[in-house]
């Protein structure tokens, strides 16, 4: 390992660390603090984006002028708000959520945040609404049920167009994506996702990990050629 030249600090600041981040450059607003107070009442799993990771979404939509943007998992539309924000007035972001319950939580927050007309909430399994998509998407973002990453990659890949970037949430995992004998689905997904990455000719990428509120874990970024 490379030895830093700063302290290498403690797990127990990394969500510190987040919240002083988030705070002085991505402020939440009532719509966004209203999505993960609603999410978390609902019982969703605490996997929505940091407030750090769904400005990083924002400013990459920003900076490829993105104007159209897949997400593969709303969940409760948390990192929807981020995207959709944005997204030029012209915009869309297409969302696919597999829960009900999820979605419903989701469509709440997305009208909260006054999004409904540049976000179309896609309800039920990826595999079955990713097919009737058209090309080409500007950005997608892959954060749905990790063992269907492989699928989801096949996807992105028929949706997008040279220059398209295509974001995979979660593919650290605590560290458990070294383990090629991993008995876990969702590691097993991750590493034939980066694998089919990493064999495509016609993608150009890397994966960067991250500490933060969710503790250890990282992206994947590729861009089609
Ligand atoms: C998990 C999924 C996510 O999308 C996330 O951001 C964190 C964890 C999970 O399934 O464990
Ligand atoms: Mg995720």
């Amino acid at each position: 390992m490379r030895i830093p030249d700063y302290p290498a600090g403690e797990t127990g600041q990394w969500a510190a660390v987040d919240r002083y981040f988030g705070d002085l450059l991505c402020p939440a607003d009532a719509a966004l603090e209203q999505a993960l107070t609603e999410n978390a009442r609902a019982g969703l799993p605490p996997h929505d984006v940091s407030a750090p990771q769904g400005k990083l979404l924002a400013l990459y939509i920003r900076m490829m002028r993105a104007s159209r943007v897949l997400e593969i998992g709303t969940l409760g539309g948390y990192s929807t708000i981020w995207m959709a924000r944005a997204l030029p007035s012209n915009g869309q972001l297409v969302t696919i959520e597999a829960n009900p319950r999820h979605a419903e939580v989701a469509r709440a927050n997305i009208a909260r945040a006054g999004l409904s007309d540049r976000v179309d909430l896609r309800e039920g399994p990826a595999l079955e609404i990713l097919p009737a998509l058209q090309a080409p998407f500007d950005l997608v973002f892959i954060d749905a049920d990790k063992p269907n990453n492989p699928q989801y990659l096949a996807q992105a890949l028929r949706l997008t167009r040279p220059g398209s970037v295509i974001i995979g949430d979660n593919v650290v995992r605590g560290g458990a994506v070294v383990d090629p004998d991993s008995g876990d689905a969702n590691v097993q997904g991750v590493r034939q996702c980066l694998q089919m990455i990493a064999d495509h000719p016609g993608l150009d990428a890397t994966a960067i990990q991250t500490a933060g509120e969710k503790g250890w874990d990282g992206f994947a970024l590729a861009v089609v050629r």
